[in-house]
């Protein structure tokens, strides 16, 4: 008995509703006991674009009867779009899902419900499914659709609440920095954590780059799946937009078996394929190399100090010229900014004190 996770589903837009599964795909996710990818956009035709950073995402109500007859059985919306077109887009997306007869975890019509856990019967085994992301725009508020954000003391009551109710828990954490095959330092704290307070397995997208896994305290933890069918970018895509994994995790009791499956998208997105041996073998010699990275300390915190420091000048313009305009403009003349130390220490304070963050925080929501 095994689940199947999946990354990011954002099919082309501007054309008529299609359907993106090969046949071998389709009987991938048959032969599987439940299927689960991330819903990466709402689907409905109603709603504004709501004010954040990124584009906004909106897609056919059609795609939940084609991710149902395509074999998927439950969309994670925790994510950092599923409120790009507001409330409507929220309750739209859970009603059309519902509709087609899939089950929809991740976001509700507000933080309470975005919250509850799914739980699943398959066969004799019975499972939860959490899904949080983290704090962008699409997060769920008290009197707000939107999705479940990711809170440490809440995920540690959700899984002790679980714990003695089901035989095993798995979480959905929709996090990372996108185009890293990377996770974050704090989302390798977090997913270990969250197997050290009785997880059975973590599975982590939205970098739209697949990352690694390890076997920690034999249970499973996958950093990043990168995308299923993903038609958007802001860069480029190079090769590894195309690629992604899934995620095949047993559900026996007492077995954390799993298998990594890689699937590939045609490069007009109108297809996504079991990848062929020749890609899987260097994408398996890839995260056998990522894997390395992260199981060791120091290699890995090295990874993340050198891309830091190179995200440095983004970070400057980014702080210190308020129109995006004028910052493409100042990054064309390769000027290299630098922060008076008394404002950045000013900045870091905001940053790194609890209390002042969410003072920040307050402060700068558009809607306060
Ligand atoms: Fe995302």
């Amino acid at each position: 008995m095994s689940i199947i996770v999946a990354g990011d589903f954002v099919p082309k837009a501007d054309v008529k509703p299609y359907d993106p599964f090969s046949d071998e795909i389709k009987d991938l996710f048959r032969e599987s006991e439940y299927v689960m990818i991330n819903l990466e956009t709402p689907l409905t035709e109603r709603g504004k674009p709501i004010l954040k950073t990124g584009k906004n995402f909106r897609r056919s109500p059609k795609y939940a009867e084609i991710l149902k007859n395509a074999g998927v059985d439950c969309v994670c919306l925790a994510n950092n779009h599923i409120r790009d077109y507001g409330n409507e887009g929220v309750l739209d997306t859970i009603r059309f899902c519902k509709e087609a007869g899939l089950d929809a975890v991740g976001a509700g019509f507000n933080s309470e419900d975005a919250a509850k856990p799914l739980i699943k019967e398959l066969g004799s085994v019975k499972v939860a499914i959490l899904n949080y992301c983290e704090r962008e725009f699409s997060i769920a508020e008290k009197n707000q659709a939107g999705a479940n954000p990711f809170d440490l003391i809440d995920a540690y009551h959700n899984i002790q609440d679980l714990r003695s109710k089901v035989h095993k828990i798995i979480v959905i954490y929709h996090g990372g920095i996108e185009y890293q095959h990377y996770p974050t330092p704090e989302m390798v704290r977090y997913s270990r954590f969250m197997i050290d307070i009785g997880v059975d397995s973590v599975v982590a997208h939205h970098a739209h780059a697949y990352s690694g896994y390890e076997c920690y305290k034999g249970k499973m933890i996958y950093n990043g799946l990168g995308n299923l069918v993903s038609s958007t970018s802001v860069r480029k895509p190079d090769e590894s937009w195309f690629v992604g994994i899934a995620a095949k995790l047993s559900i026996m009791p007492n077995s954390s078996e799993s298998e990594l499956i890689t699937l590939n998208q045609a490069l007009d997105f109108s297809k996504v394929s079991v990848a062929s041996q020749e890609l899987r073998t260097r994408v398996e010699d890839h995260i056998c190399e990522i894997n390395k990275t992260i199981s060791d300390p120091i290699l890995f915190a090295s990874y993340w100090d050198n891309k830091y420091s190179a995200y440095r000048q983004t970070l400057y313009r980014q702080l210190l010229i308020p129109i995006p305009s004028l910052r493409k403009v100042v990054k064309k003349t390769g000027i290299q900014l630098r922060m008076p130390i008394r404002y950045r220490i000013e900045v870091l304070n905001l940053f790194r004190c609890d209390a002042h963050r969410n003072k920040a925080i307050s402060l700068l929501k558009p809607d306060v």
